[in-house]
């Protein structure tokens, strides 16, 4: 049997001569001399036998072995906390992701500044429903079932139910207003529609309105002119230039189409005019008075008008977009176009 000086002196030159290259070789290391059942331990056992008259001399032997075999286990620590570092570890001083920045889609941004030109003036937005029933689409609005503007307006009906409609323009929402709110009546009406067209540059067989309604006793075409001719010049600014030529819509009555003057020639003619100098950007008139009594009001009392533009036409103006396709194709390269606006 080594006597327990012998074991300690093999043992301190095993501990020695011991270099761990990772921290696996560290962990074996401690369960081998620091662990409950290691050589440190088995060790201090065989204290019991060592004689009396030795035992403080073995004591001390013990306790430096015991402490050279702590103190290379501290010297290496560090491979545990690289190995460590390897891992997943969180670093907070890194930045964080960033997350793409979105935009406002060019049609709701030129429908917000509609609304607010409107709003500075007294009005109010009101919306409707896009399934519509025939009655707040055509027949209060005097279009009735064999009227020829129901051609104009190529309608998609939904297949449940024939008196459902896609509404094909926001003077639904009119109809809406006159039917459940007191008079006076000032409105804006923003909206997506819906029209039976074949999808091109220039159509499509959804696009967005805006619809105006002003309701109360006294008011006139002069109103209207003036109200659209300030509407025009706020979106467009000074020098634009107005013009409203006599149309027809069954739900006005005088109807009018106005149109500006091209505000990417500035009048001079170029594609998008059709060489004329003009764009129409909206319809308008005086309600018919028939369109007043379906809603129990007195046209002898109250009088008001009405308008309804296209938003993608005025986007179109504002943005020089020229295709119609471009709003929902949702391509991000055209969408960020619009951040910095
Ligand atoms: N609803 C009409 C259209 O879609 C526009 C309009 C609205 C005309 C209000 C007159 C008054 O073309």
């Amino acid at each position: 049997m080594p006597s327990l000086q012998e074991l300690i002196q093999t043992h301190e030159q095993e501990i020695n001569a011991f270099q761990p290259a990772n921290a696996a070789d560290l962990e074996a290391y401690r369960i081998k001399y620091l662990g409950t059942k290691g050589i440190v331990k088995q060790i201090f056992g065989e204290m019991k036998n060592v004689p009396v008259e030795q035992k403080k001399e073995a004591g001390q032997l013990l306790n430096a072995f015991k402490q050279l075999a702590e103190k290379k286990y501290e010297d290496f620590q560090h491979l545990q906390s690289d190995a460590a570092k390897k891992g997943p570890a969180l670093d907070n001083t890194l930045p964080g992701t960033k997350l793409p920045l979105g935009t406002r889609h060019p049609l709701r941004m030129i429908e917000n500044r509609i609304v607010s030109i409107f709003e500075k003036i007294g009005f109010s937005v009101a919306t409707g429903p896009e399934i519509e029933d025939d009655w707040h689409n055509f027949t209060s609005l005097n279009i009735h079932k064999d009227h020829p503007a129901r051609d104009m307006q190529d309608t998609f009906y939904v297949a449940q139910n024939p008196d459902w409609v896609l509404r094909t323009h926001t003077s639904s929402v009119q109809s809406r207003i006159l039917e459940t709110q007191p008079l006076p009546v000032r409105v804006i009406c923003p909206g997506r529609v819906y029209r039976n067209e074949t999808i091109s540059a220039r159509a499509h067989c959804f696009f967005h309105q805006c619809e105006g309604l002003y309701v109360d006793k006294n008011v006139s075409f002069a109103d209207l002119k003036q109200t659209l001719y300030y509407f025009v010049t706020e979106m467009f600014g000074e020098g634009t230039k107005v013009r409203f030529r006599p149309s027809y819509f069954p739900f006005t009555e005088p109807s009018a189409e106005m149109d500006i003057s091209c505000t990417i020639c500035g009048g001079d003619g170029c594609s998008l005019c059709k060489h004329t100098g003009w764009v129409e950007i909206m319809g308008c008139g005086m309600v018919h008075p028939d369109m007043l009594r379906n809603f129990n009001i007195d046209p002898g009392v109250y009088t008001g008008f009405a308008f309804g533009m296209g938003v993608e036409r005025i986007t179109q103006l504002k943005f020089q977009v020229n295709d119609l396709r471009l709003y929902s194709q949702n391509d991000v390269r055209f969408l960020r176009q619009f951040q910095s606006i």
